[in-house]
């Protein structure tokens, strides 16, 4: 049987562990906040920001969210960033992503105040996470590592495979992963013998956005399997190719019309050595982290963290 990696319970960890550096913020007069900005009116992106505002109110991190309309200037945008930089009570600052297509996302990341950067996305802290010597990581690839180290696993020598290059999952994890001395192979779209390639991986992190993508027979029985997609699947014809018809998922599908899957197939799960399932993987770690950046910053920004 495959190891199952729960995600809710390391992050249950990860919140007990802010929760003293909160206090130790809150006795010396700082009450860390975060502020999420939120253009447009994504129904993905207004759970998300949802949900990581909410983790932050239960550990008593402030949390608030500047709405802004969908047809917001750029100017206007980055005006409100330059305003939040300069705000003492912010020490958090979170673009929630995609923004419009008229606005242009290099120019409103770049805009945040590096020290401010929960989301690790700043060009200087991208920079500092090259060098291995970032204070802020982006989420999702720093509670994958939080999640490794929570079940001991240690990369140190592992070949690692990548699929997936964004800028916010794939690239970083594939260089934090190399700061722990795995070596390293990023895949995507356009490369060849992907199923050999992810044979060959003893830690596989797939962040390819594509439901069920990574096949059962690719898998050897040693991987490890980190699953970053959330895949929302409302194609019954599509999922009757992926489930077997008795499948325990079938009833959430029925009675919601909808399921969240992974970039692995199911049935790969079971023949690998460990995975992270969706949902109660990676999703979980991604918000606990943003807490954590909260945390870190507010640290930094008020010198409690030398
Ligand atoms: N959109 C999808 N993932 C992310 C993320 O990690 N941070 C932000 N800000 N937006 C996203």
């Amino acid at each position: 049987m495959p190891r199952r990696f729960d995600g809710v319970a390391v992050a249950r960890q990860i919140y007990g562990e802010l929760g003293l550096r909160l206090e130790r913020l809150v006795s010396r007069g700082v009450t860390p906040r975060l502020t999420a900005v939120l253009v447009g009116d994504n129904p993905s992106s207004r759970l998300y920001v949802g949900n990581k505002r909410q983790a932050c109110e239960r550990l008593g991190v402030e949390s608030r969210v500047l709405e802004l309309p969908a047809d917001t200037p750029e100017e206007v945008l980055l005006e409100r960033i330059r305003e939040l930089n300069q705000d003492d009570a912010t020490h958090g600052i979170l673009i929630q992503l995609p923004l419009p297509d008229h606005i242009r996302t290099e120019r409103a990341i770049d805009a945040v105040d590096p020290n401010k950067d929960v989301d690790g996305f700043h060009p200087l802290n991208k920079g500092l996470l090259l060098e291995g010597r970032a204070r802020l990581y982006p989420c999702t690839p720093a509670g994958i590592m939080k999640l490794l180290d929570a079940y001991g696993i240690q990369v140190e020598g592992m070949h690692a495979v990548v699929l997936g290059r964004s800028n916010i999952v794939g690239k970083p994890v594939a260089f934090m992963l190399m700061q722990r001395h795995a070596t390293v192979t990023i895949c995507h779209s356009r490369t060849r013998d992907l199923a050999d390639i992810v044979g060959s991986a003893d830690l596989l992190v797939a962040a390819v956005g594509r439901p069920a993508f990574v096949q059962p027979d690719w898998i050897r029985p040693e991987c490890i399997i980190i699953d970053v997609g959330i895949n929302p699947v409302t194609d019954e014809v599509l999922l009757q190719n992926i489930l077997p018809p008795e499948h325990p998922r079938w009833k959430a599908f029925q009675s919601r019309g909808r399921l969240i899957l992974g970039d692995v197939h199911p049935a790969a799960y079971e023949k690998a050595a460990g995975y992270t399932p969706v949902p109660g993987g990676v999703g979980p770690l991604t918000v606990a982290m943003v807490v954590h950046n909260t945390i870190t910053a507010a640290e930094i920004q008020t010198g409690a963290d030398a």
